[in-house]
């Protein structure tokens, strides 16, 4: 597929002085993507939005919507907003307060001159989608922010734009119309197969609503790619870190951070470590099993001793904390636990869930792929042998 919306070479400065907004940013877009951009707040999401929108300029680069470069300061192109034929729906959503609900969902078309009877069906279809036809005739003063907010997205979806823009759509919404109203964007996704970009700092929300996740970390993109990807493969530990809840836990192997835990895992992982440069190993909580609910053990997986320290129902599942050789860990389980605070457990992960990485924190490939490596090699970046020597 042909990207539908390209960026190369992005920078953003808003002064000189200060650090990029976003930096050396590169993102193809296909056609019908969901793509959330994601990441912690002052990443640069809402600057990489708006430099799609037309509504912030890049500093330097190119933005290309199909074959028409739409903004380049080098060749000196820039197409306005309201050209790009694209809908948005920002953070700080700004209806027309003299206009009622339903007038404020038609008055898109109402631009594109379309007949008052075609306007009335249109609008009436998207307020039920959204559940806010009964507050057709009241005026946005008179709503809640969340009302306020579906007021928003109707009055984007109704024009049925190609391209849709939404920065923290359902941010003022609480959690069931929140994922009542995610279920709808991905209905609405499916009917219209609009390309859509939605930009959250919710690794929960981008999770559940992407087709493509780029995850973003001062003004940087950490990676682009499915959410099993991002999950399951995450590139670097910034992205490791930041999906997933309970967050992963790290196994330290640096000199100075060892613990007896790191020691019996270099061990397990037996001569991958130094001559590899692996760093330190990621552990998803869920991926942390308690032998004493059953189960086989692989034979290639690590075994590990710990004691229960605490175990947190959340609902439908629980969080157990365990300190094994002095290191905390989080295991989640979705079993009623059969331990208690104060037991002594043996705890086991299978090799193919431990995330490897290195000294600057980029990901290397699992322990097998290590082991066959000659010594002094090490990977550099996913899939490229260095021979770099890691220990010089
Ligand atoms: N108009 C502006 N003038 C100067 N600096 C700005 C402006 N807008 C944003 N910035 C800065 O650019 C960086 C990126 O901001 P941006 O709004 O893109 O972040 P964000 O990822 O959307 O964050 P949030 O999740 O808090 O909305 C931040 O450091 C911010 O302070
Ligand atoms: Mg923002």
């Amino acid at each position: 597929m042909v990207p539908r919306i390209t960026l190369r070479g992005i920078q953003k400065y808003y002064s000189a002085s200060s650090a990029p907004a976003v930096k050396d940013l590169d993102l193809d877009i296909d056609d019908g993507e969901f793509l959330c951009i994601l990441g912690p707040s002052g990443c640069g999401k809402t600057t990489t939005l708006r430099m799609i929108a037309g509504l912030e300029h890049p500093t330097s680069g190119e933005i290309q919507v199909g074959d028409q470069v739409v903004d380049s300061v080098e060749k000196g192109v820039y197409v306005p907003p309201e050209k790009r034929n694209m809908g948005f729906v920002f953070q700080s959503y700004a209806l027309w307060p003299h206009l009622t609900v339903q007038d404020n969902v038609e008055f898109g078309l109402e631009l594109r001159n379309v007949d008052r009877a075609t306007r009335k069906a249109a609008a009436d279809e998207v307020l039920n989608k959204l559940g806010i036809a009964k507050y057709r005739d009241r005026y946005p003063s008179d709503l809640s922010g969340g009302q306020q907010q579906r007021v928003a997205l109707a009055r984007m979806l109704v024009v049925q734009p190609s391209v849709i823009l939404m920065d923290e759509p359902l941010s003022n919404l609480d959690a069931k119309l929140r994922l009542e109203m995610r279920a709808e964007l991905k209905r609405i996704h499916l009917e219209t197969k609009a390309t859509i970009l939605f930009v959250t700092h919710d690794q929960w929300e981008a999770m559940t609503l992407a087709s493509v996740i780029a995850v973003m970390n001062e003004g940087t993109l950490q990676q682009l790619g499915s959410p099993d990807d991002i999950y399951n493969h995450p590139r670097n530990r910034f992205v490791a870190e930041f999906v997933g809840n309970p967050p992963i836990n790290f196994v330290e192997f640096a000199a100075d951070e060892t613990s007896a835990l790191s020691t019996s895992m270099q061990k397990y992982m037996d001569g991958v470590r130094p001559g590899h440069g692996v760093d330190a190993v990621g552990i998803r909580p869920e991926s942390i099993r308690l032998l004493s609910s059953g189960g086989d053990t692989p034979n290639t997986a690590y075994v590990g001793q710990a004691t229960v320290t605490s175990i947190m129902p959340t609902g439908g599942s629980w969080i157990v904390e365990l300190v094994a050789n002095e290191q905390r860990l989080f295991a989640t389980t979705n079993t009623v636990p059969d331990v208690k605070a104060g037991d002594n457990v043996m705890f086991w992960v299978e090799q193919e869930s431990l995330h490897l990485f290195d000294g600057n924190g980029n990901r290397l490939p699992d322990v097998d792929m290590l082991r066959e490596l000659p010594e002094g090699k090490y990977y550099r970046e996913q899939n490229v042998v260095s021979s770099v020597d890691h220990t010089a």
